[in-house]
């Protein structure tokens, strides 16, 4: 049986990616797309989702725009990553697919209620929707199987030295989401690292021949050059889509147990993930952290997912 879930993404081309894997894979029934601020404006990032949902071909499975800023303080994007639209590199035409008029907690707690089975969250961007529905709906928390979510680092972080931006933009949130009863598996950039578009990959879009492989070419060419500038990284680590792939084969993304506290006070640290690999705050385990990507494997399942689609 799929495993219902939500997507809530900033997208954002590696979050770009991950939709097309969450909406492409049988393992996973793709129940909803809701947006966030952070990589770029929540507005910027809805229409990214509508895009490439057009392009894809995906329809039925409704996004809805959510938070356009942290709990406290106000919103820094990730334009230097992904460019004043949020997904620079391809010429986009009029997305056709709509997004709904429901705002995304609304949406996430109706379906939380709904649903028949508990349902997999899958955040990919700030934490700041999946806060709000934990902390306006405690009653829905049983609804929820688990957290799969991309975002912080056993080690440095991207946004700040120690801080990953996911984590960064909306530290409080983090807090509240790690803190709650719901069992949640940290996807840091320790793992996700382990995902890099190498020219290799590259080839594999493109060897697919289709307009959804060249159009991912175009997304990962801006997102590579954008890694080089910044970070130096000779071909950029695709983040997003190794959350979904641990939803769809947990043997796919190797984890352990440890407990995880958010930073949310320090001057230079705010947005930290600390996590205890010795134990030895005596706090519980309250997270599985990922640690190692089949990066074979991943790879594999990406390429399918795009080739899947006409
Ligand atoms: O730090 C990487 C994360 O921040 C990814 O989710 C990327 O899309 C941005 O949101
Ligand atoms: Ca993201």
């Amino acid at each position: 049986m799929p495993t219902p879930v939500i997507l809530d993404c900033d997208p954002g081309h590696d979050d770009a990616l991950a939709i097309l894997l969450a909406a492409a894979n049988p393992a996973i029934d793709l129940l909803a797309i809701t947006t966030v601020g952070g990589n770029q404006t929540v507005e910027k990032c809805t229409i990214n989702a509508r895009r490439i949902c057009s392009v894809a071909g995906i329809t039925g499975v409704p996004i809805a725009t959510g938070a356009a800023e942290p709990l406290l303080g106000s919103l820094h994007i990730g334009e230097y990553v992904h460019g004043v639209s949020g997904l620079d590199g391809p010429a986009w035409g009029e997305p056709t697919v709509q997004a709904s008029a429901e705002p995304a907690v609304d949406l996430i707690v109706r379906l939380l209620r709904d649903h028949p089975e508990p349902i997999t969250l899958v955040p990919v961007g700030p934490l700041t929707n999946i806060a709000l529905v934990l902390k306006t709906h405690p009653e829905l928390i049983p609804k929820i199987r688990e957290i799969v979510l991309m975002g912080g680092s056993i080690d440095r972080g991207n946004d700040t030295p120690y801080a990953e931006f996911n984590i960064k933009v909306d530290p409080e949130a983090a807090d509240i989401v790690f803190r709650s009863a719901v069992k949640v598996t940290m996807c840091g950039l320790n793992v996700t690292h382990q995902a890099l578009a190498t020219p290799e990959v590259l080839d594999r879009f493109r060897a697919l021949d289709t307009k959804l492989g060249d159009l991912c070419v175009e997304l990962l060419t801006f997102f590579s050059a954008s890694y080089l500038r910044t970070w130096g990284f000779t071909s950029p680590p695709l983040h997003d889509p190794v959350a979904v792939a641990r939803v769809i084969d947990p043997s796919l993304v190797e984890c352990i147990d440890a407990p995880v506290v958010i930073e949310t006070m320090g001057r230079y640290t705010a947005g930290a993930t600390c996590v205890d690999l010795h134990h030895l705050s005596g706090e519980p385990d309250n997270t599985l952290v990922a640690v190692k990507l089949d990066t074979e494997r991943f790879w594999d399942l990406m390429i399918e997912a795009v080739a899947s689609y006409a």
